[in-house]
This record gives C-alpha cells, sequence and structure tokens, in this order.
C-alpha cells in the first residue's frame, strides 16, 4: 500500500493489531496513547530518506546522538477534528508546515516538504480513524518533530536527522478544562530573548521553562506568565500558550518581537477579531499597563490561546506579590465567542470561509 500524492510515495507498513481497545474515550487526557502507526522518514547523506509510515513503536536510539548532547530538534503541535464518519479535519497544516520549517532552519535542521507532510497526515488520519475522539473538546493531536540523530559528541550541527509524526487523541490540555486557569510572574527567570530561540518550536525552550513552571505549580499557579528579559515588564507569552487582552473593546495581543512563538491559533484569534469589529493592536503591552486596566475597570477579559490549549481563560494574575482577579471565575463572552466559532470549524459546524480546514476523507 502506498499514497502518491508525494513526490517519492510514502511506503506503509500496516499495524498487525490495533491497541485501540486500550483506549477509554470517555476519560481522555493530554498525550497519553498513541495511534497505531507513526511516520518516520532520515536525513543523511545530505539527502531526506524514502517516507515511511509503520506501526507506532520504539525506535533505534544510540547514546552519542547529538539531540541528547546539544538539544537540536524542533517540533509541532497541530489538531484534527471529527466531523462525521466520513471527514476528519485537520486545522490549519500549511501554516503549521510553514512555522515547522522556521523553526528548523533556526536550529540549522534540513527542512521538510509540505507534500510529504500533508500526505503523511492524510494517511496517519486513514489508517487511524478510529483513534480520532468524537465527543465534544476532544481531538486527535498530532506531534511532527525532528532530531539530530548523528552519532557525534562534537558540539556542531549534526549530519543525520529523524523526522516522525505521531498521533495522540486527547481532552482538554489543562486540568481545569474550560475554566478560568491562574499565572504567575516568573521570580528571576526569562524565557527568551530577540535573537535567541523564543520564536522557534524547539524542545530546549520547553525544557527551561520547567523549573520556573514547577515553582508558580507550588506557588498554587496553573502557568508562568512570561515577561521580557531586558525590562521584566512586557508580557509576552504563557508557558504553552499565547496571550491575549480584552480592554474595552480594544483586544491588544504582544507583538511578535522575535522572543514569542507565532502561535497559528494567536493568529486565527486577531482574524476573527477584526473580522467581528474589535479594534484589534499587536503592540507591547506592560504588566504594569493590566493591572492599571484591572483598577479602573477596563480590563474585560485575559484568555490564552494555543492548539493543546485552544482558549483558555484567565481568571488570576499575581506579579510581585500583588494580584488581580479578572471576570467573574466563568469564561468571558468574548473568549466564549472565539472558542465556539474556532472549534464550530475546526469540527465542522460552522462554515470554512478561511479555507483553514483540511478535509480528510477517510
Ligand atoms: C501546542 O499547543 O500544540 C503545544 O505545542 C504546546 C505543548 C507544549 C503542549
Amino acid at each position: 500500500m502506498s499514497e502518491t500524492l508525494t513526490k517519492t510515495p510514502i511506503k506503509i507498513e500496516p499495524a498487525a493489531y490495533s491497541r485501540i481497545s486500550e483506549v477509554d474515550f470517555s476519560n481522555l487526557q493530554f498525550g497519553r496513547l498513541f495511534g497505531d502507526h507513526m511516520f518516520e522518514m532520515i536525513f543523511e547523506n545530505g539527502a531526506w530518506g524514502d517516507p515511511e509510515i509503520k506501526p507506532y513503536g520504539t525506535i533505534d536510539i544510540a547514546p552519542a546522538m547529538n539531540v541528547f548532547h546539544y538539544g537540536q530538534a524542533v517540533f509541532e503541535g497541530m489538531k484534527a477534528f471529527y466531523v462525521d464518519e466520513k471527514t476528519i479535519n485537520i486545522f490549519r497544516p500549511d501554516e503549521h508546515h510553514a512555522r515547522f520549517n522556521r523553526s528548523c532552519r533556526r536550529m540549522c535542521i534540513p527542512e521538510t516538504d509540505y507534500e510529504t507532510f500533508i500526505s503523511a497526515l492524510e494517511s496517519l488520519i486513514k489508517l487511524d480513524k478510529k483513534w480520532v475522539p468524537q465527543s465534544a473538546g476532544t481531538a486527535m493531536y498530532i506531534r511532527p518533530f525532528i532530531f539530530a540523530s548523528e552519532d557525534y559528541l562534537a558540539a556542531r550541527i549534526s549530519d543525520r536527522y529523524s523526522y516522525y509524526i505521531i498521533t495522540s487523541p486527547v481532552g482538554a490540555y489543562y486540568k481545569e478544562g474550560f475554566n478560568p486557569v491562574s499565572l504567575t510572574t516568573p521570580d528571576g527567570f526569562v524565557r527568551a530573548v530577540k535573537g535567541g530561540t523564543g520564536e522557534a518550536k524547539t524542545s530546549g525552550n520547553y525544557a527551561a521553562s520547567f523549573l520556573p513552571a514547577r515553582k508558580a505549580a507550588e506557588k498554587g499557579y496553573t502557568q508562568v506568565l512570561w515577561l521580557d528579559a531586558h525590562q521584566n515588564e512586557f508580557i509576552e507569552e504563557v508557558g504553552t500558550m499565547n496571550i491575549h487582552f480584552l480592554i474595552n473593546d480594544t483586544l491588544v495581543t504582544p507583538e511578535l518581537t522575535g522572543s514569542v512563538l507565532p502561535g497559528i491559533t494567536r493568529k486565527t484569534v486577531t482574524a476573527l477579531a477584526e473580522e467581528w469589529g474589535y479594534n484589534v493592536e499587536e503592540r507591547k503591552i506592560s504588566i504594569s499597563e493590566v493591572f492599571e486596566a484591572s483598577k479602573n475597570g477596563t480590563l474585560k477579559e485575559v484568555f490564552g490561546s494555543g492548539t493543546a490549549a485552544v482558549i483558555s481563560p484567565v481568571g488570576l494574575i499575581e506579579h510581585n506579590g500583588e494580584k488581580i482577579e479578572i471576570g467573574t471565575g466563568k469564561i468571558g463572552d468574548f473568549a466564549k465567542r472565539l472558542f465556539d466559532e474556532i472549534t464550530g470549524i475546526q469540527y465542522g459546524r460552522i462554515e470554512d470561509r478561511h479555507g483553514w480546514v483540511h478535509a480528510v476523507k477517510v
């Protein structure tokens, strides 16, 4: 069996048996279970080799592999949604692939072609269509990633790379589900600086955020709210999502300064808000401005956006011992409208006027 959409057809080795009976679809967590198949492609001798889809399983790794020592790795996070028994929608795969390649360029990893990417996604979705969950709030999370796999201890650009795509049926990312999360600014830590790797989706950015995230969790907060590295004043993003502020009728989103991850859901949110007639500003926004807006009553809503998080209302922000509460402990009307519109398009309930959805006929 092979697909013909790619320059090189994808060789497919179907799994001999399915593990789907292990899945409790009524109690899905985030990223704990993986579809029966995975995509694999290896770069060596200066070129990507033949693409392959095979049963999900362990892979060969050697202790000297470059990625373990120097962290040369990138990943993406995207989702596919059950529409009906014949259709599964992948959301904005072109945008995800473009960002994947931008991350690769920053990390000196060879880029990949879109034809192979989309063909691999289609094949994985078709093969594992039964793994795509059907209830509200669930989706098939898709995780493409590439890592440096040359066995060589010198600290230099690898000559070999391994490219995989795995899938995972998921529920809500945060234990809060759709209820407001709480954020705290980190004490003495920064996420990224302009010119660094902040705008690339590279693994080390996340590893470096774990200690501040743990400290935030110990203080009882869901996530870290990152501020800029120079003045420790301007808001950048949250640990696993971008952030937005509704101040009166203006949607303010921290601008992409070079240290912020250019989120695909972030872009979707600002596009919809503009269409709906809101003032949309992508600019610097300081933590003092947010606290001031809270005090003078103009801060209407705060929410995060991300593939995993979707739209996540923020109910509390702590900074330097001071706290502000946002809203009434429930999701705000604007965030709810965004959530309904975005998920409506994703699940095929609302017409996709923007060409954001890639429908796979299964
Ligand atoms: C995503 O939203 O897909 C992400 O990549 C966040 C992730 C770290 C769970």
